[in-house]
């Protein structure tokens, strides 16, 4: 049980896991990763590099990278995943969970996001994969938006469901997955009627956001994440459901970074670079529904329980001690990086691991 203890205003909670992250690569991979690996033991890293994590070898590689990138001697865990495509090889993604590369694959419905260009035209194409899987018991992520043109972009993740999710579902009754991201009350509700082997994660921005916040006296690009947020009504399904209790829903942040000139751009990129300030950002909407005692649930045990990995056994503490998040952030030689809750004051404070003794 968490404990908050008065009058220090300290919470002291189960070491957090991110269970959605994207750490990109090369110079911006060394900018971003010590922000994750600051506040969280593990995190299950996306695959959607150019090119995409397809294999067990370039899994390795990237995680080797990830780990060169941190500072000697801490204990991040990257957990790596494996982009599926049209031509995704079971053995190979067999080979590459029982060797303990991959803790799960990731379908992008081909062109839903960046860099899914490479992603999954037609999910009949990866039914032996997913055959495999099942039979693995190896988690499948999805981004779940379909990517008909003709579809609003508002309504891509309802229709994801209907057409695309219940099929899934239907033909592999045992395979365990994750609703990546959910942004609907039609997701909670689904995710809801489903049985223990299908689980969503929720981001912090989609807890704060509703759409009207890319629209808020102009245009917004800093709230602009695919899938986009959506109406009011789907925003406090999304609380009501993070703060629950369920274990069926858990802490992924889909911090995305992208540029800021990327961001602020004729034709901008998705992504909420939510990172340095994650945790302190779901606290403010835990207090905020008078669910603070519920945090480490989601944060911290629910989703090992999911992905059958042990509980962490180090605690981090947050300080109740108002914060002011920067405006900018410093990102590559090509520009910065603007935060989540850029210029805002949130009322926890990340302070760092218990110490152990
Ligand atoms: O907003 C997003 N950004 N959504 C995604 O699914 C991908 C991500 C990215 O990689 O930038
Ligand atoms: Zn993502």
């Amino acid at each position: 049980m968490p404990a908050l203890l008065p009058p220090s205003r300290r919470l002291v909670i189960r070491a957090p896991d991110d269970w959605h992250v994207h750490l990109r690569d090369g110079d911006m991979l060394r900018s971003v990763v010590g922000y994750t690996a600051r506040q969280f033991r593990r995190a299950i890293v996306m695959p959607n590099l150019t090119p995409p994590v397809t294999t067990t070898a370039a899994a390795e590689g990237y995680r080797t990278r990830i780990l060169n990138a941190l500072d000697p001697g801490g204990t991040f865990e990257p957990l790596m995943t494996c982009y599926l495509t049209d031509d995704a090889d079971p053995d190979e993604i067999n080979r590459g969970f029982e060797t303990g590369v991959f803790a799960a694959c990731k379908l992008y419905p081909a062109h839903a996001t960046t860099n899914a260009d490479h992603g999954v035209t037609d999910v009949r194409r990866i039914y032996p994969v997913l055959e495999r899987m099942q039979r693995l018991g190896m988690p499948l992520l999805l981004h779940g938006e379909v990517t008909d043109p003709a579809i609003d972009i508002f309504d891509r993740e309802a229709v994801f469901i209907e057409t695309i999710f219940s099929r899934i579902i239907a033909d592999f009754p045992a395979l365990r997955a994750v609703f990546e991201h959910i942004t609907t009350a039609d997701a909670v509700a689904f995710v809801e009627s489903g049985g223990p082997n299908l689980a969503a994660t929720i981001t912090p921005h989609h807890l704060r956001l509703n759409r009207n916040a890319m629209f808020a006296g102009g245009l917004r690009p800093h709230a602009y994440c695919l899938p986009v947020a959506k109406r009011e009504r789907h925003r406090l399904a999304l609380r009501r459901a993070a703060t629950s209790g369920s274990p069926k829903f858990f802490l992924g942040t889909d911090s995305a970074p992208h540029l800021i000139g990327q961001k602020e751009s004729a034709c901008g990129c998705a992504g909420i670079f939510n990172a340095p300030f994650a945790i302190e950002s779901y606290a403010a909407t835990f207090e905020e529904d008078g669910a603070l005692d519920r945090l480490e649930g989601f944060a911290s045990e629910h989703g090992p329980r999911f992905y059958g990995l042990p509980l962490n056994t180090t605690s981090i503490i947050l300080e109740r001690d108002p914060l002011v998040v920067p405006e900018r952030l410093a990102g590559t030689s090509e520009g910065d990086l603007v935060p989540f809750h850029a210029d805002e004051t949130l009322p926890w404070r990340f302070l760092g691991p218990v110490s152990a003794g």
